[in-house]
C-alpha cells in the first residue's frame, strides 16, 4: 500500500513508552518508517539497539521515572506525539482474595497512573502550541475483565480507557486529539510471560494455560491473536493526519474476542 502526504509524520517527534519489546516495538518501528523522530522508553535498553541516542531508560510506574522521561522529552525538542503503551500484569492466579494492596498498587501505577503522569509534563506543551497526538493502549479487559490473575491489570486498564476519554473531552478543543486503542490477545513476550504465570499457578502445562486463558477468553472469532505490526499500523493510522476527525475513540483489535457491539 503506498503512503501519501496525510500518512506521513516526517518533522514529528513522537514517544513510545514500553517501545523496547512487543506491541511497543512494532509501533517505535511504524512511526519511524512513517517518518516521524521516536524516542523509546523501557526499563532497560536491548543489547544492540539500533538507536541508542532515542532511547531512554526509566521505570515509568513510578513517578521518578516519568519525571526523568518527559525532562529527557522536554529539553531535546518536546513531542507531538505520544503513544503510551506500557503496560501488563504480574498479579498470580488465585483469584480477589489473594491480591495483596502492593500488588493493586503495581499494577495501577504501571497500567494507569504512568500515563497520567506523563501527559500532565508533557501535554501542557502540546496544548500551548495548539497540536498533538495521543494514543493511550487499553485492553479488551476493561469491559471484558477476566477475573482469575487480571482483576488488577482489567480495573487499571479501565481507568485508563476512562481517564483517556475525559482527557480528549478537555484537550480536544485545545487542538490535542486523544484516542485510545484495546487490543484482545497478542502474540509478544508479555503475552508468553502471562502463560507462564498461569501454567505455574495452576499446575498446568504451557498448552494447558494457553487453553484456559482462551476459555476465559470465550475463544477468538478470527482464530487468532493479532500480531504486534497489525496493533502498529492502527496506531500509526491514528497519529497521522488521515485520523484528524478522530478523537475520544476507542478502537477494539481483538480478531472478534469481545461478543457484544
Ligand atoms: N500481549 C497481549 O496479549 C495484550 C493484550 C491486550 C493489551 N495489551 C497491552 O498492550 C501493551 C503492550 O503489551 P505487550 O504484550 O507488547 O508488552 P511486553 O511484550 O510485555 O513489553 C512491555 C514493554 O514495556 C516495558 N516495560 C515493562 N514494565 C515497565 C516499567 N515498569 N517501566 C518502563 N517500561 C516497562 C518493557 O521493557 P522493560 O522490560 O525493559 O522495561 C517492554 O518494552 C500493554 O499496554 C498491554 O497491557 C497486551
Amino acid at each position: 500500500m503506498s503512503t501519501t502526504d496525510r500518512d506521513r509524520l516526517d518533522g514529528r517527534r513522537a514517544l513510545v513508552t514500553g517501545g523496547s519489546k512487543g506491541a511497543g516495538k512494532a509501533i517505535a518501528a511504524r512511526l519511524r518508517e512513517l517518518g516521524a523522530d521516536v524516542y523509546v522508553t523501557a526499563r532497560s535498553m536491548p543489547e544492540g539497539y539500533e538507536f541508542p541516542d532515542r532511547f531512554i531508560a526509566a521505570d515509568t510506574s513510578t513517578s521518578e521515572g516519568t519525571d526523568l522521561v518527559a525532562r529527557r522529552m522536554t529539553d531535546s525538542g518536546g513531542v507531538g506525539i505520544l503513544v503510551h503503551n506500557v503496560g501488563g500484569s504480574s498479579t498470580p492466579p488465585g483469584g480477589f482474595a489473594v491480591v495483596t494492596d502492593q500488588q493493586w498498587l503495581t499494577e495501577v501505577n504501571l497500567n494507569f497512573l504512568g500515563a497520567v503522569r506523563l501527559d500532565r509534563a508533557l501535554l501542557p506543551a502540546m496544548v500551548g502550541s495548539g497540536s498533538g497526538v495521543v494514543v493511550h493502549v487499553t485492553s479488551i479487559q476493561h469491559e471484558m475483565p477476566l477475573y482469575e490473575a487480571t482483576l488488577p491489570y482489567a480495573a487499571a486498564k479501565a481507568a485508563l480507557r476512562t481517564y483517556s476519554k475525559g482527557l480528549a473531552n478537555e484537550v480536544g478543543p485545545r487542538g490535542v486529539r486523544v484516542n485510545a486503542v484495546s487490543p484482545g490477545g497478542i502474540q509478544t513476550e508479555g503475552y508468553e510471560g502471562f502463560v507462564d504465570r498461569v501454567a505455574d499457578g495452576k499446575g498446568l502445562t504451557r498448552d494447558e494455560a494457553k487453553q484456559d486463558i482462551l476459555d476465559w477468553l470465550g475463544g477468538v472469532p478470527l482464530g487468532q491473536f493479532a500480531r504486534t505490526d497489525e496493533i502498529a499500523d492502527l496506531v500509526g493510522f491514528l497519529v497521522s493526519d488521515r485520523a484528524s476527525a478522530i478523537m475520544g475513540a476507542e478502537y477494539v483489535i481483538d480478531g472478534g474476542t469481545v461478543p457484544t457491539t
